[in-house]
């Protein structure tokens, strides 16, 4: 889901006098921006200036009758697609992290389902302070977008981290960089990714090491090359992009079900997913009781949810994943034929390759072509990745029109 409608709330700081040119940024990036004051943030921005340059009325009151009448607090929560606060100081982290709401912007950020995210800043020393660094910590866990802060000069005088990340560096970390022409503004992507869960009774499962690091990599290079991504996850526990919709399922069912529903207007479909390939044939209503030396619990195989989305006559791009532990050309190449996906992306897993690592390093093959990336950060591989994906769907869409053209028509 792109960002389209944002909550800026503003707090004490002095980084406070750059949120103007904030707004002006994300407005020139088609966004809405609701901007919320603090009380202290007051001393540092004018309400007058926000007003002009976001075309809303600020809003810094929880009680206020006239404003609460033309949107609530809680419809405002549900308003928004991010609530971002910049500057972010030690006392917001702090009420942030204890969860409480004294005042209108704590509340909506209890009140949101959108993510949150924070561009820290203050004095150096009180950044690196133990119990900064540990709300800084909790908020991080909870999922909330940590950006910044900068190293450098600060407003006292001294240098050192805590000066607010750019208004430029914001918007580009939460919109993507800015580009005349975005690579994939207008196409929709569908990319599974994580384990899946196949249960055995009701406490136990039978899963993988996929840590659905590479998937969502993916998920937010394609939404930073400006495509509509939808991420149908396996359980994971890291934190969706912002601005990429998450769709939780568990069992491979579950997940070729959910493909099945959002695929409709798909341009590209990624299974980068770690999916099951057999589940439990008759799973327990009841815990199984230990009992004997063995066990032995029969398997039905799962659908192939790659193999089904490239079935389609008039289906999206198919790109897989295929983790081999050896003849890994020989493996994805069976893959790409076996399951007549456009691409499929090769990597070795073993002791530290592939599955929950920071790492990879893979090789892509399609009819007639391939191409290896050298062993590199997943989120640098994901947008190489992402840039060979629009050239292959380009090169595919290509071929396909020119195919029903009649041969006089077609050029090259
Ligand atoms: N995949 C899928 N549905 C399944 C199994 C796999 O969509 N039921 C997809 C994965 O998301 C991945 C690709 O198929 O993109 C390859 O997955 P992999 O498990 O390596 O392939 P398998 O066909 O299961 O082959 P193997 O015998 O190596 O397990």
């Amino acid at each position: 889901m792109a960002i389209s409608r944002i909550i800026l709330g503003v707090t004490g700081g002095i980084a406070a006098y750059k949120t103007p040119a904030l707004v002006r940024r994300l407005k020139d990036r088609g966004v809405e921006v609701q901007v919320v004051l603090t009380r202290s943030a007051r001393e540092f921005v004018t309400e007058t200036t926000l007003q002009a340059v976001s075309g809303l009325p600020v809003r810094d009151n929880l009680w206020d009758k006239e404003t609460e009448a033309a949107m609530g607090h809680i419809e405002l929560a549900r308003w928004a697609d991010l609530v971002l606060i910049a500057p972010a100081t030690a006392e917001i982290m702090s009420r942030l992290a204890s969860g409480s709401a004294p005042d209108l912007l704590t509340t909506l950020c209890l009140a949101t389902e959108a993510r949150i995210a924070i561009a820290p800043a203050m004095n150096h020393v009180m950044w690196v302070k133990d119990a900064v660094q540990e709300n800084r910590r909790r908020l991080e866990e909870r999922g909330v977008h940590i950006l910044g802060p900068d190293d450098g000069d600060q407003a006292c005088g001294e240098t050192g981290p805590g000066r607010m990340v750019s208004p430029d560096d914001i918007v580009a970390s939460l919109l993507g960089p800015a580009a005349a022409h975005p690579v994939l503004s207008g196409k929709s992507i569908l990319i599974t990714a994580g384990p899946t869960y196949e249960a055995i009774d009701p406490v136990r499962y039978i899963t993988n090491r996929s840590s659905g690091k590479m998937g969502y990599a993916l998920a937010a290079a394609c939404q930073e090359a400006g495509a509509d991504v939808l991420l149908v996850s396996g359980p994971v526990s890291i934190s969706p992009p912002v601005g990429v919709k998450v769709l939780p399922v568990q069992s491979a069912a579950d997940m070729h079900a959910a493909v099945h529903a959002h695929l409709d207007g798909a341009d590209i479909f990624v299974g980068a997913a770690a999916v099951s390939d057999y589940r439990v044939a008759d799973i327990s209503r009841d815990k199984i009781k230990k009992s004997g030396d063995d066990l032995s619990i029969a398997l039905a195989q799962n659908a192939d949810i790659l193999a089904s989305v490239a079935a389609l006559s008039d289906g999206p791009f198919t790109v897989g994943f295929a983790a081999e532990t050896t003849h890994l050309r020989e493996h994805a190449l069976a893959k790409l034929e076996k399951k007549k996906a456009d691409m499929i992306v090769a990597n070795l897993v073993g002791k530290d390759l592939g599955f929950d690592t920071d790492d990879n390093a893979v090789d892509v093959y399609w009819k007639g072509g391939e191409q290896s990336f050298s062993k590199r950060d997943k989120a640098m591989l994901a947008r190489d990745l992402t840039t060979l994906i629009v050239e292959r769907h380009l090169e595919h869409s290509h071929t396909a029109m020119t195919a029903e053209l009649p041969a006089t028509m077609v050029r090259d």
